[in-house]
């Protein structure tokens, strides 16, 4: 399949190799530009997803999403909190989620269709996945994570470039907002009875989530049966004419 590729012969590179030799303000233009390629091309991959979705099946499995590049104090942040010195190399292999896009569909059916949609892109690598749908967090927290690499044509050289994906539905974004708007209020220490408040609520989520798939289900399945039992009318109707 890599013989296909158009880039044949340009050097393929990861992004820490391209930035190496000289770490100043222009490698951090570099790299923010790297990163921001990445995020273009991912979002253009999935507007034309969902546009052939829509095309095909007449349904948009996409409500919306978003994509942003993390800010240079959430990144140092991070660093501190993993132990490494603030440095673009370090932020480059340590920090997966500078470039992140996240996805919010309707229902949890929708999130495994993205998943596997993204994932047959020939050209997208697929690093990691975190499944915090079949294993959420202790805290409730539910979402899938992919860690996928895109690559960005330079001119004289292709770089992997690293973008987090986060897929999840509105019912767990809306929870996800709000335990993050309480963890920074609280600094990660919040009182023991919102803990077990939000994961009431985390449960809750899961539950209307299952539900409301369970009636979409019965739509799908309900207009099926009026569009077959319209179909065994007209057929009857042009067998008695
Ligand atoms: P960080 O948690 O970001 O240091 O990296 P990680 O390697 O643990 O990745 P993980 O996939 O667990 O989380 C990445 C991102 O998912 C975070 O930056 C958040 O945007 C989101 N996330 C993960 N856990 C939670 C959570 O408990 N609550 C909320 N609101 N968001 C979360
Ligand atoms: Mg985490």
């Amino acid at each position: 399949m890599a013989n296909c590729f158009p880039f044949r012969g340009k050097k393929r590179k990861k992004l820490d190799s391209t930035i190496k030799f000289n770490e100043d303000i222009d490698s951090w233009k570099t790299v923010i530009f790297l990163y921001n390629s990445a995020l273009k091309e991912v979002n253009t991959k999935l507007e034309i997803l969902n546009d052939e979705f829509q095309h095909v099946h007449q349904y948009n499995p996409i409500e919306y999403f978003k994509s942003r590049i993390k800010t240079p104090e959430s990144i140092v942040k991070k660093l501190k909190r993993y132990g490494y010195e603030s440095s673009i190399d370090n932020m480059v292999n340590y920090v997966n989620d500078i470039a992140g896009i996240r996805i919010v569909c309707s229902f949890t059916s929708d999130i495994y269709r993205i998943a596997e949609m993204i994932g047959k892109q020939n050209d997208l690598t697929v690093v990691s996945v975190k499944d915090y749908i079949k294993n959420p967090k202790e805290n409730g927290y539910k979402s899938y994570h992919m860690l996928v690499t895109v690559p960005i044509f330079l001119t004289d050289q292709v770089v992997d470039t690293k973008v987090e994906i986060q897929i999840r539905t509105i019912a767990m974004d809306f929870w996800a907002s709000l335990e993050h708007k309480i963890y920074y209020k609280f600094e990660g220490n919040a009182p023991e009875y919102i803990s077990r408040e939000l994961k009431d609520c985390a449960d809750i989520v899961s539950m209307l989530d299952a539900r409301m798939l369970r009636l979409n289900e019965a739509i799908i399945q309900a207009k099926k049966e009026n569009r077959d039992a319209e179909a065994r009318r007209r057929s009857m109707q042009q067998a008695g004419s």
